[in-house]
């Protein structure tokens, strides 16, 4: 986020907040994780691939048994999601998909609320797996069904509604905030968080794990616990 704690700005090109260690950073948690959930806003402002880059980490996930990168998950109540979007078509056109000469093509989840599942199969159901959600779908729900799929370590990349929603509901294990050093100052740009109801407010603060500069970046790392709310959302 830019120091005053905007995640984007408000124009149709991608703000770029991350310079290329952090880039690197954030790929090496790609690779430790078994899922990357991104909501629908995400993949329509960003068109994002959500591949792990690097090819020793790649070569490395294979090692191990595991696909190259790991699954992409989305949630939306609409359904309205583009199947030639690189959230659904990278890193699986060719039998080389992720490009590392071992193949291994990523799982596309879509959950989606129930009365739009219909319309997300016949639209996205060549592309992804389509879940019902719920209606309303909630995260809690989300990850429910992502551990009976095996994903036990799920990095949530943005946006603000779904990090809102993770932070509020008490879902999240562990936070890295990278601060990048300039402002936005647009009250139309999206924020890291919108406003909400936060366990982990003044009485009840995240314990403050890691600082790490990175050039004239910092890494804040976070761990939230097992916070007297957790699991009751
Ligand atoms: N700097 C960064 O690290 C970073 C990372 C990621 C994103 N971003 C930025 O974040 C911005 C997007 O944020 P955003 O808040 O608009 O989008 P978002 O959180 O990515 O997605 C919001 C959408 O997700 C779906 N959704 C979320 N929660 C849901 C629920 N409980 N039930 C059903 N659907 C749910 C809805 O999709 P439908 O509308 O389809 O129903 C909703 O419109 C972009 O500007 C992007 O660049 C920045």
């Amino acid at each position: 986020m830019s120091l005053d704690g905007f995640i984007d700005d408000a124009g149709p090109d991608r703000l770029v907040l991350s310079d290329e260690e952090d880039l690197d950073r954030v790929d090496a948690v790609r690779a430790s994780c078994d899922a990357i959930l991104v909501g629908a806003g995400t993949i329509r402002a960003d068109d994002p691939r959500l591949l792990v880059r690097s090819a020793d980490r790649r070569a490395e996930r294979r090692r191990a048994g595991l696909p190259a990168s790991p699954a992409k998950v989305t949630v939306t109540a609409t359904g309205d999601l583009d199947p030639a979007g690189a959230f659904f078509t990278a890193g699986v056109a060719s039998a080389d998909a992720a490009g590392d000469g071992t193949g291994g093509v990523p799982e596309r989840l879509v959950y989606c609320a129930s009365p739009a599942v219909a319309k997300a199969e016949h639209r996205l159901g060549a592309v992804a797996t389509v879940v019902d959600g719920g209606d309303p779908v909630t995260l809690t729900r989300v990850l429910a069904d992502l551990a009976g799929r095996g994903v036990g370590r799920l990095m949530v990349e943005g946006g603000t509604r779904i990090l809102t929603e993770a932070l509020a509901a008490e879902l999240v294990d562990e936070l890295h905030v990278v601060v990048a050093p300039f402002l936005v100052g647009d009250p139309a740009a999206p924020r890291f968080v919108a406003p909400g109801r936060f366990p982990h407010g003044p009485a009840h603060p995240m314990a403050l794990t890691e600082v790490r500069t990175m050039g004239d970046r910092v890494l804040l790392r976070y761990e939230l616990g097992d916070g007297p709310h957790r699991g009751q959302s």
